[in-house]
């Protein structure tokens, strides 16, 4: 008798761990104690509250990584900046702590150009060693001008986590030809194709409307962007441009806080959006978009020798099912994981303009084959696939 009380009693004891053990593991889930990606699924910061870094990049300093994206609020009302640029810390990628918003958009003057209710997407922060200072990017729309402006925001700070401060906004390049200007960009441009054209789309290639040519005196166009940094310092910015049908990569000074007025153009006529680039084994990759605003397309690749151009197309790197959607998102970064030589994560944004704060992100690792750059779809993963 005594022995079956024993077994019992030890059965209930081994029981009740097991109820515990398991009631705390889902509570360090909930308070963000991951050790593995969940792509697509919500991601909770140290608060427990789902991290709003929409269209991020991410900085890596000191063992930490910094993640500053669109802070977005529900709704349709979402899709326009309501508050600015959030930004959280890691420093193992899977946990993320609230450093607050990095850049605050402005409240009491609807006339400032980061006025509350601007568009302000795809923020990236980079480091200055001259200056000392973390510079941001970031593409700007005005208030009410409805992806007319086109246009780049900087702001710099002391402090990696910000407050950033607004400098002002630029279209590039102006009065700048780029390194492989064409003779027609430097003939007028043709206004009878132009008055036609509402953007979005084109009615012919976007050499014949000459649109380089048209946008000389003022700057050149700026919509999707992200911002790379060679081993030499060089600081580059890359960017939809041209009614968005052709890139333009951007030397920027030595300060970071302008184009240099050295940029050339790239995929001209193919309408890329979403830029990312890294750089692996001397050769830089890029991976892009198609322009279907807010709903998924297949994702592009490319490899070249120089950042500035001779871009060679390598297609989707997406593959198996839903790649012909990028598993459902657009590109936003190429995260080079620390200390992990050939280690690059696919940074991407499910976006869900009907409700913007539920936004969803998709990171997969890169992997580098024959030549190409393949991403694969994982429910789950974690950094040790790098280590294979
Ligand atoms: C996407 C772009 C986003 C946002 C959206 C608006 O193509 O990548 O950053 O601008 O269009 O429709």
């Amino acid at each position: 008798m005594k022995t079956i009380i024993r077994l019992l009693a030890g059965s209930f004891i081994i029981l009740l761990s097991l109820i515990i053990f398991t009631s705390c593991a889902r509570n360090s889930q909930s308070s963000g104690k991951y050790n593995s990606f969940h792509p697509g699924e919500i991601w909770l910061d140290n608060n427990g509250v789902a991290i709003n870094a929409h269209g991020g990049g991410i900085l890596y300093e000191n063992g930490i990584y910094y993640w500053f994206g669109e802070h977005k609020i529900a709704g349709k009302a979402g899709n326009v900046a309501q508050v600015g640029v959030h930004c959280y810390s890691s420093r193992d990628l899977y946990n993320w702590q609230d450093e607050g918003i990095a850049l605050a958009v402005v409240e009491d003057d609807s006339t400032h150009e980061i006025a509350k209710g601007c568009i302000l997407e795809r923020p990236k922060v980079i480091y200055n060693a001259k200056t000392g200072k973390y510079v941001m990017w970031f593409h700007l729309e005005l208030k009410g001008s409805v992806y007319k402006s086109a246009r780049c925001g900087i702001a710099v700070s002391d402090k990696v986590t910000g407050p950033y401060t607004y400098i002002h906004s630029i279209r590039p390049n102006r009065e700048a030809w780029p390194v492989n200007v064409l003779d027609i960009h430097k003939k007028p441009y043709n206004t009878d194709a132009n008055a036609a054209f509402t953007g979005g789309s084109l009615p012919g290639h976007p050499d014949t409307l000459n649109i380089l040519g048209r946008d000389f005196a003022a700057g050149q166009m700026s919509r999707d962007m992200t911002l790379f940094v060679d081993d030499d310092g060089t600081a580059y910015h890359i960017c939809a441009s041209e009614e968005n049908s052709t890139l333009h990569t951007s030397a920027l000074t030595d300060d970071y806080l302008a184009t240099a007025g050295k940029f050339s153009r790239v995929f001209v006529n193919r309408f890329m959006e979403a830029p990312a680039i890294c750089k692996y084994n001397n050769k830089y990759y890029f991976i892009g978009s198609g322009c279907t605003g807010w709903l998924p397309n297949a994702a592009r690749s490319a490899v070249a020798d120089s950042i500035m151009g001779g871009w060679q197309e390598l297609g989707n790197p997406c593959v198996g099912p839903d790649s012909a959607l990028t598993f459902h998102s657009q590109s936003t970064f190429i995260l080079p994981v620390a200390g992990k030589e050939g280690a690059f994560i696919f940074m991407a944004d499910r976006w869900n303009p009907e409700n913007a704060i539920d936004g969803r992100y998709v990171w997969l690792p890169l992997e580098f084959k024959d030549g190409r750059i393949i991403v694969q779809w994982r429910d789950e993963w974690d950094l040790s696939v790098f280590d294979k």
